[in-house]
């Protein structure tokens, strides 16, 4: 068997791993005691980079915190309601927490907390590959603590919970579940296949903004459509909403938003856009108030439903350009490219390509200070003569200052001629 020593020493930087020795030795002259735990452990173990260190301490994080600063200055931030700490120096950084033990009133509340020891601190976590901790006093420096068989499931590649309860007491947890499944390449545990099917529904207990954070994990990953794919295949993915789907064609668009947008990685919202190009209005509508969506993303979710709405007219070979302009202005740009990469039809695309590279740029040479100068007042009028003579200049109507000064002539006097 690896030894963790090896691994710590093969894949964390020196100078972190002299950070976690003094922070050993430091909690051992306090007489507490300190691990590494959590995903770190597990990407040690699969010798995955991760530097998001957790330590957990049987006794006061704080304190440690506080006489680990004093040996190597850096910022503090200390959470005495939590009792967890952070440190953070110029390239490293430590999430310190007081070891705990949870406990759930009901389902999808959050978790009553008191101290506890180490042993606590494992037993309430989601998984067993992630419900390890390797030593770190010195006397048992680099010792694995696996009380639940966390190594033999990685070895397995099994995602398994530690106890029935486990998705009941917190349905985030059934996401959790399909995120590290996809992206470790593991499988769901007979039993806990079982139980996360059982339980799918109770993703109902949880509040809309703890279910949007588990969204915006996965789409963090690599691959989100896979993890989406197994939503759907599990019954998860009805539980946002009956009218998603997870299946080839979503992993089509997410291949294409990733090898064609900018920045590739696409943004979450991009991904969640592509996600609910299906849905209708009312559909919509709903999701949003489930997520407790925050507005502006709201706003362009609904542009993104318009522009489906839009595919239609705009399949129209002949459309002129300010008609396609018409069709789209006022849309959010990122709206506007999921519209381009959700559609079929290639005229669709080309239309909207035209207007997402050039007509949205497009002004009239005459500004409205020019058009009152040459009389027309401030008011309704000028804003229907400047549409006009933007949409004549993308039409190539009018392609220089004289003949939009020309067409504002021959408008003034069809409006003075009424
Ligand atoms: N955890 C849990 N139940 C949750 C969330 C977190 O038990 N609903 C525990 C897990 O043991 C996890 C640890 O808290 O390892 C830290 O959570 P997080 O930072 O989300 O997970 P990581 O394991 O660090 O995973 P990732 O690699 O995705 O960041």
């Amino acid at each position: 068997m690896v030894n963790m020593v090896t691994l710590i020493n093969k894949q964390l930087p020196p100078e972190l791993v002299s950070l976690l020795r003094l922070a050993g030795e430091t909690a051992s002259q306090q007489g507490q005691k300190l691990c590494l735990v959590g995903g770190v452990v597990r990407d040690l173990l699969l010798e995955r980079a991760n530097l998001d260190l957790d330590l957990v301490v049987e006794g006061n994080a704080i304190e440690l915190a506080q006489a680990l600063v004093q040996t190597r200055p850096g910022k503090l931030t200390p959470h005495p309601r939590f009792g967890t700490a952070k440190i953070q120096w110029p390239e490293w950084s430590f999430d310190l927490a007081t070891a705990r033990s949870e406990t759930y009133a009901r389902p999808g509340a959050l978790p009553t907390v008191k101290p506890g020891s180490i042993n606590d601190d494992l037993f309430r976590r989601d998984f067993t590959i992630n419900a390890m901790a390797v030593h770190l006093d010195p006397d048992h420096y680099g010792e694995t603590l696996d009380l639940y068989g966390g190594r033999e499931d990685l070895q397995s590649r099994l995602i398994r919970v530690l106890h029935n309860r486990s998705f009941t007491d917190d349905a985030t947890r059934i996401w959790r579940a399909l995120r590290y499944e996809q992206r470790l390449d593991c499988r769901l545990e007979r039993n806990t296949h079982k139980l996360l099917t059982r339980d799918a529904i109770m993703l109902e207990t949880i509040s809309g903004d703890r279910i949007r954070h588990e969204l915006e994990l996965i789409f963090k990953e690599e691959l989100p459509e896979k993890i989406i794919y197994r939503a759907e295949e599990l019954g998860v993915l009805s539980q946002l909403h009956p009218a998603l789907r997870g299946n080839s064609e979503l992993a089509e668009l997410y291949n294409r938003a990733r090898n064609l947008t900018t920045p590739s990685p696409p943004p979450a919202a991009l991904y969640l856009a592509l996600l609910i190009y299906p849905l209708n209005s009312q559909e919509l509508e709903k999701l949003i108030v489930r997520l407790r969506l925050p507005k502006p993303l709201a706003v362009t979710l609904r542009d993104t439903i318009s522009i489906a709405d839009r595919t239609e007219p705009l399949q129209d070979p002949v459309l002129t350009p300010s008609r396609i302009h018409q069709l789209l202005q006022g849309h959010a740009p990122l709206a506007i490219n999921a519209g381009l990469l959700a559609t079929d039809s290639s005229v669709a695309r080309r239309h909207i390509r035209l207007y997402r590279d050039k007509l949205r740029y497009m002004r009239t040479t005459l500004t409205g200070d020019d058009l009152i100068s040459m009389g027309i007042p401030a008011g309704p009028d000028l804003k229907t003569i400047m549409e006009r003579l933007l949409a004549a200049k993308m039409d190539g109507e009018v392609t220089s200052r004289r003949e939009e000064e020309g067409m504002v002539k021959g408008l003034l006097s069809s409006i003075s001629g009424q």
